[in-house]
């Protein structure tokens, strides 16, 4: 029963809770987040309009029947969403959106054709940037080490450690540890699969995946659809594979171009495509199910075998996970890692290649052989007793809000024709510089400022987008970000 001192306390909870579930929020969490929760929507749905004053919080908390602290923290909140600003001696009002106004990034205007790559030109240093603490991050797509849980890990390292004693430094024999791939099939579900753990090996991130699953589809010489623009990593592995591109353009909404890709599959042999559908690198969209469903239809007709990148489908802004390729058509080997997402220091990858897994083993010998014990045991726990799940329930909103603030940014600093991409989960997004602006001179431009980014044409294997860059929102919103946003703006409009 409850006491007397706390039962009227516990019963204006109630009341509270049932007020904010009443206006359509079903969300968790504290009350103060709810309350910015509500305000976002009405935000959103331009109930509340750019440059409107907000009620005042003694007003805000009146009319919800919560303190002024509980009121002021609702508004912080939305703050710091960079929703609305506190303007001195006037109150809060909600902040422009420009960058919902501005249009999406045009689309590669260069007809499909086959390619052999050349050498990597900035793309190297932009991985040795990452280590380098006095630039600023939009280089590398890595979120800040402050939101990834290290020292949560490190600890769950440290007991496993202490539990297998002498044996930790030990091999982790391929297929891969069976902790880890027991996880796995059971999130799979998650992903629309029913996979078992027999479907899985375990691998060095998901860049062996993706080479493992080429080598066994491909020889050297052959041609492999990939989207324009794509991860600039997988130009490098085609390269050395001796492989040959044929890059189809995406729309920054729904993906590949379906159409395109039908003529080229007309016209060319094609070995295989490696596609990101989920939260593409460098967009952002997520491929809807009926797009994915004609793509596996086209593949099929032709006997192309298709090579799912699943790095970033953990991240959703909103919703529920976007269903893998390897739902819909059990032939596609999905490829997927925790470099992105969790620990991009352990490498821990994996591959679900179907009929093609023996030959993915047999190959597995001759790039990396074996992987690491104690990191892969260590994702395994995190896995098993809901760490990854909290986790990223904490980091999807994260994203959501530091994506959304750099538009608007971008929006405020950049000159005026900038287009932006949409995304809908992972950190990344995907500029159009208007005019002439050269991306690589202003990657050079900006390194001498102290500011990392990624140049359009690394995202393409034949030189496209030289208007465009890919801008890291990995890291939690701060002073030294916002001027560097604003240092690449006057950059750009001198170019
Ligand atoms: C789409 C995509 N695939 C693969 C990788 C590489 O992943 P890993 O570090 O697990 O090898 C990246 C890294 O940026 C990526 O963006």
């Amino acid at each position: 029963m409850n006491s007397p001192s706390t039962a009227p306390v516990q019963t204006r909870r109630k009341a509270q809770n049932r007020r904010v579930r009443r206006a359509g929020n079903f969300a968790q969490g504290p009350l103060y987040q709810r309350l910015a929760d509500l305000l976002e929507k009405m935000i959103q749905s331009r109930s509340l309009r750019a440059g409107d004053r907000m009620p005042s919080v003694r007003q805000f908390g009146a009319q919800q029947r919560v303190s002024v602290p509980t009121a002021l923290q609702a508004y912080v909140t939305l703050e710091s969403r960079g929703l609305i600003e506190a303007r001195p001696k006037s109150g809060f009002y909600v902040r422009a959106r420009l960058a919902d106004l501005a249009p999406e990034p045009a689309r590669s205007s260069l007809a499909p054709r086959i390619t052999t790559l050349e050498d990597p030109d900035p793309m190297e240093s932009l991985l040795a940037d990452h280590a380098n603490s006095k630039l600023v991050p939009f280089g590398a797509a890595l979120p800040s080490a402050s939101l990834l849980p290290g020292i949560k890990l490190t600890r769950t390292m440290a007991a496993i450690g202490r539990r297998l004693g002498a044996n930790s430094i030990d091999y982790d024999m391929a297929p891969g540890s069976e902790a880890l791939r027991c996880e796995l099939a059971r999130r799979s579900l998650e992903w629309g699969c029913t996979l078992k753990a027999d479907d899985f090996m375990v691998t060095v991130g998901a860049t062996e995946a993706v080479s493992l699953a080429l080598r066994s589809v491909c020889k050297p010489g052959d041609t492999v659809v990939v989207e324009s623009p794509t991860y600039f990593g997988l130009a490098n592995t085609l390269r050395e594979l001796q492989l040959k591109a044929l890059p189809i353009p995406v729309n920054c909404a729904d993906g590949i171009d379906l159409d395109m890709l039908e003529k080229a599959l007309r016209k060319t042999r094609i070995a295989a495509c490696v596609l990101v559908p989920n939260f593409h690198n460098p967009i952002g969209f997520a491929m809807p199910d009926e797009r994915k469903r004609r793509l596996i239809e086209l593949c099929a007709r032709r006997n192309i075998s298709i090579i799912e990148d699943d790095t970033y489908g953990d991240l959703p802004h909103k919703g529920a996970r976007p269903r893998c390729l390897k739902a819909l058509e059990d032939s596609v080997i999905l490829c997927g890692s925790f470099s992105k997402k969790l620990a991009p220091g352990y490498r821990v990858g994996y591959i679900a290649a179907g009929r093609w897994q023996p030959r993915v083993r047999a190959l597995k010998q001759t790039s990396t052989l074996i992987g690491a014990l104690l990191p892969t045991l260590t994702i395994a726990e995190f896995l098993k007793n809901g760490g990854y799940d909290r986790y990223l329930r904490s980091v999807r909103q994260a994203y959501r809000h530091q994506v959304a603030r750099m538009k608007e940014a971008v929006v405020e600093n950049f000159p005026e024709g900038v287009c932006l991409s949409r995304p809908k989960g992972g950190y990344l997004l995907w500029c159009e510089l208007p005019g002439r602006a050269d991306a690589v001179k202003l990657f050079k431009q900006a390194r001498e400022a102290g500011i990392s980014i990624a140049p359009g044409p690394m995202f393409s294997p034949t030189g496209d987008f030289r208007n465009f860059i890919r801008i890291n929102c990995g890291h939690p919103w701060s002073k030294s970000i916002e001027n560097a946003v604003g240092t690449l703006g006057r950059l750009v409009r001198k170019l």
